[in-house]
Parts: structure tokens; sequence; C-alpha cells
């Protein structure tokens, strides 16, 4: 039946030998990607935003430390994206939403515009807009996980140019077809950049830092986070291949439409392997957490970031894997048709 024949058809693809012609494409995919990264001006503007608040805060609290992370610090940012900070303090008196309140009160004392503290956020923040720059940002507090895996994944970036092109590419995708909305059942793009990573640690283009020996430590919350982070001496760690973005990202679609096992697999740029869900105890709903698409987090390692994803967007999501696979596969024009806009 149906069945038999759709899984002849799946396993046939598993095999699918790349189209002989891929590289025509890669100048456009590169100026795709250079059209999408921000300027020198953008961030001397963003390092600009995180002195001048820093030293506004740190009048009213000498102890406390602003850090930039996510897109604005780990490197994969597109140019006029939102700042994410974090503001790091160490005040047993006060709990989170005070520190907030406080937080929104000493800049609307420092004339930042349109503040908004959201105290019953999953992750409470206060939003703001900086005139001088006119750059928005979000301010969390003490999210230093988000500090510590910012680091990981912009080192990463470092060893292999590979991993920028191909990431800012299938975020692209992602944002254009819909498929970057956690709140609406889809990945964070923190999650595609880990799928990006993965795919180069098995094609043996990126290392495993956090299975080398350990240059960098800290401990947060209990989490270890220790990995290699003298990066620069892994510069040509990848040099043996010679995969260009475009073949990159055949193999990426390819790999989550056709190749991927979603019942049995779960990536970890922590390993640098594919581990079992059965040991991770991830075979069963539990709570709100699903486990359709297992993504393991590199320190948190209890997190699976797919646990957003639910029955009814992990079928959207396989199908746009599998629509880009074919696209990549024999479309004429992939640079243009894989970013087609998503009209419901
Ligand atoms: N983050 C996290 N765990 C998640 C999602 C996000 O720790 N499940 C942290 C990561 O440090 C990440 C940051 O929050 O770098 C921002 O996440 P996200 O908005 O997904 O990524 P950005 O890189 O900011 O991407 P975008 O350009 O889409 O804003
Ligand atoms: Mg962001």
């Amino acid at each position: 039946g149906h069945h038999v024949s759709s899984q002849r058809i799946r396993f046939q693809r598993r095999n699918r030998p790349c189209r002989y012609d891929i590289d025509r494409f890669t100048p456009s995919f590169l100026s795709i990607f250079e059209s999408l990264v921000p300027s020198q001006e953008e961030i001397a503007k963003q390092k600009q935003l995180l002195t001048s608040l820093s030293r506004i805060i740190n009048k009213e609290w000498p102890n406390s430390k602003l850090y930039l992370y996510g897109s604005c610090a780990n490197s994969f940012g597109f140019s006029n994206s939102d700042i994410d900070l974090c503001l790091s303090i160490d005040d047993k008196e006060m709990s989170k939403v005070d520190i907030i309140l406080k937080l929104a009160d000493i800049l609307q004392a420092a004339n930042l515009q349109n503040i908004q503290p959201l105290t019953r956020a999953r992750v409470p923040i206060v939003k703001l807009m900086d005139p001088e720059t006119e750059l928005s940002c979000d301010i969390c507090v003490n999210n230093l996980l988000a500090v510590v895996n910012t680091k990981l994944l912009r080192d990463y970036a470092q060893i292999d140019r590979r991993l920028r092109q191909l990431a800012f590419i299938v975020k692209h995708w992602a944002k254009s077809r819909r498929v970057n909305e956690t709140y609406h059942g889809t990945l964070s793009s923190y999650a595609y950049v880990i799928m990006c990573i993965h795919l180069l640690q098995l094609r043996r283009i990126l290392p495993c830092l956090q299975e080398m020996e350990a240059t960098y430590f800290v401990t947060v919350d209990e989490n270890n986070c220790a990995y290699f982070d003298q990066v620069d001496k892994l510069n040509n760690y990848g040099a043996h291949s010679r995969d260009t973005v475009s073949r990159l990202l055949w193999a990426f679609f390819h790999y989550w439409a056709y190749e991927h096992d979603y019942t049995r697999d779960v990536i970890s740029i922590r390993t640098g392997r594919i581990i079992s869900k059965e040991r991770k105890d991830w075979t069963r709903r539990v709570g709100n957490d699903r486990h359709l698409i297992c993504i393991e987090d590199p320190f948190e390692i209890s997190h699976d970031l797919g646990r957003v994803v639910d029955k009814f967007t992990i079928k959207i999501l396989r199908e746009e894997f599998e629509r880009a696979a074919n696209i990549l596969q024999f479309d004429s024009n992939p640079s243009v048709t894989l970013f087609e806009p998503y009209v419901p």
C-alpha cells in the first residue's frame, strides 16, 4: 500500500547523490550571505551601546556586569537585528522581577526610550530603544548559560568560515519559510546553528570542542561548562574538505529530509555524534516536552531544543526540509526558489 511505497521512495532518496553541477550556485549563495552580514559600522554601534548602558547600570550596581549574547555576539547575527543583553548581578535581597523593575527605573532616568519591563515572560526582560544609536535591545538578568553558549557558537564559527556561511543561509531560509518561530512551534535560530555545527562535525569540518582538553571552564547553576577554546590553533581543521557552501546546504537539507531517524536519534554537538533517545530517556512525552525532533543543548543537557515542536509543526518542518532538499537537487534557480516566502 501507500506506506510501503513511500518507505521505498524515502530509502532511495537516502542514498541519492548530490547533483553534479551544485557548485554553479555557490557564487549566488555567497552573495546572499554577504548581503546579510552586518557592517563594521553596525558592530561598532552595538559596542557603543553596551559601553553606555554598562556605565549607567554600574553607577547603581557597581558589582554588576552587562554582557552581549545571542546573535549580535555569537557571530550568526544578521544586520539590523535586535540586541540581546544579559545583566549579571549578585543580589540576594532582590528577586529577578524586582531587579527588572528597578532596572527599568534606572534606564528611564537616563533618558532611554520605549522602556517596557516584561516581568511575566518566561525569561523576564526590559525592552528599550537607545535614541543615540537607534538600536533596540532586550536586557535579561542572570542568564549566564546563554552568555556561555554564545561564546561556544562564536568559537566554532572561528574554526571554519563555512559554518557561518551555511548557518546564515539556513537562518534566512527558516525566516523566509516561517519555520523560525518558537512561539508557533518551530525552531529557534539557536537550534538551527547547532544543527549546522552538528553536520560539520559529522563531516570532520569542525571538531568537537567539548570532547577536547578543556582550556575554558565555568560553572553556571550547577552546569559544568568546559571546552577547548583556543580556536586560533584549529583554523586548519577542516582544510582537508573541499565542500562548498552549496554542497553543505544540500547535505544539510538532505540529512533532515531523508537521513535523520526521527524515532531514534538525538543530535549532540557536546559529543560530536548522534546519540539515542533511549539513552536520554527522551522516548515519550513528559509534560510539554514531546521530543519529536531531538537537539541536545550543549551545556544544559537535559534540555531538548526541539521540545517546542508538536505533532502539527513537526509535519510542517519535515515538509519544509523536503521542499528545500528537492529544490537543491532539481531546481534551476535554487538560490531564489529556496527563499520564496511562505504564503499560507
Ligand atoms: N538561547 C538559549 N536556549 C534556547 C534559545 C536561545 O540559551 N533554547 C540563547 C542563546 O544564547 C542564543 C540566544 O538565546 O544565542 C538568542 O537566541 P535566538 O533568538 O534563538 O538566536 P539569535 O542568535 O538571537 O537569532 P536571531 O537572529 O533570529 O535573533
Ligand atoms: Mg535574537
